[in-house]
């Protein structure tokens, strides 16, 4: 495969675009692919070996390629409420969201809806995923079956709650902890998929149900945790209502042990000091959402004061609260986001938390968020601009000079899956543009 390949060696933070460390950019490279890895990457002057001579190329010179995003916070069954008018997340949940999963149980709308979804991730140029279901254990399975097909990164697991979610959607502790096991038996550590106890969030699961929950991450090797955190304010003083001897609404997970390194917890915009250092000791993450806090008026979350305390921070799309899976478009919002609490967020920093910086988080950095031999070929071919008003604004920042930072800036900012040429998880295709134009000469 050949073209402009970017991807980041280190965090480059929150500092100037010309100050931030650890990007690498390699135009007009060839990268070697076999058996679903990066096995080489080559620089335009280096000799093709010879075993390779006969080895097709996928050429895409002038266009970019980065490491397929990974979404740290999505929704499957969500595509049937995205975009809904009007609430906010409580009434959101009861309006929209819970009648539209109830759906669910019927195992032909699971198998639909995992196919929907998985072809829509990577339409939108996302390879690897932490995905919420629903209640019901069938529609966890058509999602590790779909994605093992394809050898994806996927970490999922059906949802708890058995309570405060109307009939159809409520479990029990012992019928949840029997799918659960069976789940965890089946397909975690299975090719490349994980499962994660999925607790939906404090209101929605009993004590009981917690303490559970708890048991599992504690009993079970590896298995990821995935739930929603302090994300609006009338879900927090709900969440004091339920329950009033916990210290915060984090700490409601904490007793119970559901936080470990592999926790990742949506929102997390009404996090306190106290709480961050514990996210910090037990090196979880806050999967920030920031299209999702936008769009259901949820609140402008602090990355900046994240960083600073040492919580790892990555970033999703959280539809159908959010309203785009293109990990481009919610980093334009984190941008806007971040504008109104005074701080910059450079394409660097951005790019590098969809993809080096989620895998890290998540502890999966040896086979995905790099270009680098010996990683999945997880990959996404890029258009630099799409669109008369993308296209001249390319040109002019080229016609400037070219600077880097710059053309990704605007990439980032104009660009969605219109720009998206082709997306390949573990080396194969599973997503290719119908307008795809012969790709244009190196530009660069
Ligand atoms: N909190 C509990 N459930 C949900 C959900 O489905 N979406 C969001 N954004 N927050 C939640
Ligand atoms: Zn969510």
């Amino acid at each position: 495969m050949r073209g402009d390949l970017l991807d980041f060696t280190a965090d480059p933070g929150f500092h100037t675009p010309d100050e931030s460390p650890g990007v690498r950019w390699r135009p007009d490279h060839r990268m070697l692919i076999e058996a679903g890895r990066i096995v080489a990457v080559l620089s335009p002057t280096a000799e093709l070996p010879a075993a390779w001579a006969d080895a097709p190329l996928d050429d895409h010179a002038g266009r970019l390629i980065l490491p397929g995003f990974i979404d740290t916070h999505v929704h499957c069954p969500q595509l049937d409420v995205i975009a809904s008018y009007g609430t906010e997340l409580l009434d959101w949940l009861n309006t929209y969201t819970f009648p539209a999963e109830r759906r669910y149980a019927d195992p032909a709308v699971s198998a639909e809806g995992a196919t929907r979804f998985l072809n829509a991730l990577w339409a939108h140029g996302t390879t690897s995923a932490v995905v919420f279901p629903t209640v019901h254990k069938v529609s966890a399975e058509a999602l590790f079956d779909q994605a093992g097909a394809r050898q994806m990164r996927l970490i999922t697991g059906k949802v708890l709650m058995d309570r405060h979610a109307p009939d159809g959607l409520r479990d029990t502790v012992d019928e949840a902890e029997r799918d659960c096991e069976e789940l965890i038996a089946r397909f975690h550590g299975r090719q490349r998929q994980a499962f994660a106890v999925t607790v939906r969030f404090a209101p929605t699961s009993t004590p009981a149900q917690l303490r559970m929950a708890g048991q599992l991450c504690q009993r079970h090797d590896g298995v990821f945790m995935q739930t929603h955190v302090a994300e609006n304010r009338d879900e927090i003083r709900w969440v004091n209502e339920l329950f009033p001897d916990a210290r915060s609404y984090l700490d409601v997970y904490d007793r119970d042990g559901l936080i470990g390194s592999r926790g990742v917890l949506a929102h997390g915009i009404w996090l306190d000091d106290n709480d961050r250092a514990v996210l910090r000791e037990r090196g979880a993450q806050i999967a920030h959402s920031p299209s999702s806090n936008l769009f259901l008026g949820s609140g402008l979350f602090d990355w900046a004061q994240a960083e600073q305390q040492g919580v790892a921070v990555s970033l999703a799309s959280d539809v159908g609260g959010g309203t785009s899976l293109s990990m481009l478009r919610n980093m334009a919002d984190a941008y806007k986001i971040q504008a109104l609490r005074g701080t910059r967020l450079t394409a660097w920093k951005a790019l590098y938390t969809a993809t080096l910086g989620a895998a890290r988080a998540l502890g999966l950095s040896d086979e995905m968020g790099q270009i680098e031999p010996g990683r999945w070929a997880d990959l996404a071919v890029w258009d630099w601009s799409a669109g008369p008003v993308a296209s001249h604004r390319d040109a002019v920042a080229r016609a400037r000079g070219g600077d880097l930072h710059e053309r990704l800036f605007v990439w980032m900012t104009l660009g969605d899956e219109r720009n998206l040429v082709e997306t390949l998880v573990a080396g194969q295709p599973v997503f290719q543009s119908p307008h795809r134009l012969p790709a244009e000469p190196s530009k660069t």
